[in-house]
């Protein structure tokens, strides 16, 4: 059969387009393009258009109830660029970094290009396992590699949907400090959440300089704005800063954004997370109904992922041919493994896809699933 075009795309993290807020941007453009244009003639200031990173400051202190100076708070092209400025300050030549053994794929790619080993700590249901954080840092040491930070997603893991738990995220600190091991938390699902309180981050935990915080505006508005940023205090800021050679991050995209947010932000997550939410539980609903015996699942209480643990034995490259003639994208298991194994694993982004589709693409999925896996369901 002819690969068909994608028509149920599970594969990218992206919020919904029913929620992009286009009208209010636009007005958002024209008043700020009036009022302050003209600044935009220079180059914007290296650590990015302060009613942004203000905005930045406050949705911190919303959501972790402690203050951060907006002096802290630098904005990047995208969180991805603070990912790849953190490789570049503080990994050297055969330096290992630490992450989730299933981690973002964004970030093994930067980590891989920059030519960082990666080290890989298994999860369970609740994240990451502090002890087997410690057994990895001290496997590490007896073999004389240095490890550059330790990367983590402790809230709506990507892909896993774990939340680390409030001790846990004590423990991590607790054993990287004892070791001077700098934390990269991740935090760019901060705000996608459908149910419950979320534990601080481990930013609020630490010292600082202990952690470098990243957070982003994609999964609230949408990564085509390629504004995030990074919160640190001055000294580690400084150390990412000496990288940022773009000329700084769109003080015009930041103004529009900034605009539109600093009367909106509140209201407009909330629009987010309830249609981001109806959509995670249609897939939960196509998902008890055609695979239930077929395979597990996570249940993610925010972010914009399901993981998806496959029949052992499976043959993932004839599932991925199967899906392409089909219309499905996902996100195969193989692209978020620290150790770039054919796991039996995909992950199923909900954000995007419109949620009309959502049980007819799981239907699917699933006979591409049997085709792949005969005699597989229990
Ligand atoms: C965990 C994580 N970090 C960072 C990013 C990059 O996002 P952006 O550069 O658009 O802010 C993503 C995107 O999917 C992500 O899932």
């Amino acid at each position: 059969m002819a690969p068909a075009g994608i028509e149920f795309n599970f594969g990218s993290g992206m919020p919904d387009p029913g929620t992009f807020p286009s009208e209010a941007l636009a007005g958002a453009a024209q008043r700020v393009i009036v009022r302050e244009g003209a600044s935009l003639v220079r180059y914007p200031d290296a650590r990015g258009y302060l009613p942004l990173r203000e905005i930045a400051a406050q949705r911190f202190r919303r959501n972790h109830s402690v203050d951060v100076p907006a002096s802290h708070v630098t904005l990047t092209t995208g969180s991805m660029q603070a990912i790849i400025l953190a490789t570049q300050a503080f990994v050297r030549a055969g330096d290992t970094v630490v992450v989730e053994e299933f981690c973002y794929s964004g970030t093994l790619g930067v980590l891989r290009q920059f030519g960082a080993q990666i080290a890989g700590v298994p999860l369970d249901d609740q994240g990451l396992r502090p002890e087997a954080l410690e057994g990895t840092l001290d496997r590490l040491a007896r073999e004389g590699r240095r490890v550059a930070f330790v990367y983590t997603i402790a809230t709506h893991q990507n892909p896993s949907g774990t939340i680390l738990p409030l001790e846990r995220r004590k423990a991590l600190l607790d054993i990287c400090k004892g070791r001077g091991v700098l934390v990269v938390e991740d935090d760019c699902y901060a705000d996608v959440v459908f149910e419950g309180v979320m534990p601080p981050a481990i930013y609020t935990l630490g010292e600082p300089g202990d952690v470098l915080y990243i957070g982003s505006f994609s999964k609230i508005l949408g990564p085509g704005a390629r504004l995030g940023y990074c919160i640190a205090p001055e000294g580690l800021a400084e150390r990412l800063l000496a990288f940022k050679r773009d000329g700084g991050t769109s003080a015009l995209s930041s103004m529009i954004v900034a605009e539109y947010l600093k009367d909106h932000l509140w209201s407009h997550v909330g629009e987010v997370c309830a249609a981001v939410k109806a959509k995670r539980d249609s897939l939960f609903a196509a998902l008890e109904r055609e695979l239930g015996g077929l395979v597990d699942w996570t249940h993610p209480r925010g972010g914009l992922f399901s993981w998806v643990k496959l029949p052992q034995g499976i043959d993932t490259q004839a599932l991925a041919r199967l899906a392409k003639e089909r219309g499905l994208q996902y996100g195969s298991g193989r692209s978020f493994d620290a150790a770039d194994r054919d796991v039996p694993y995909l992950r199923l982004a909900f954000g995007f896809i419109d949620e009309s589709l959502i049980p007819e693409g799981v239907a699917r999925l699933g006979a591409c699933i049997e085709g792949a896996a005969p005699g597989a369901r229990r």
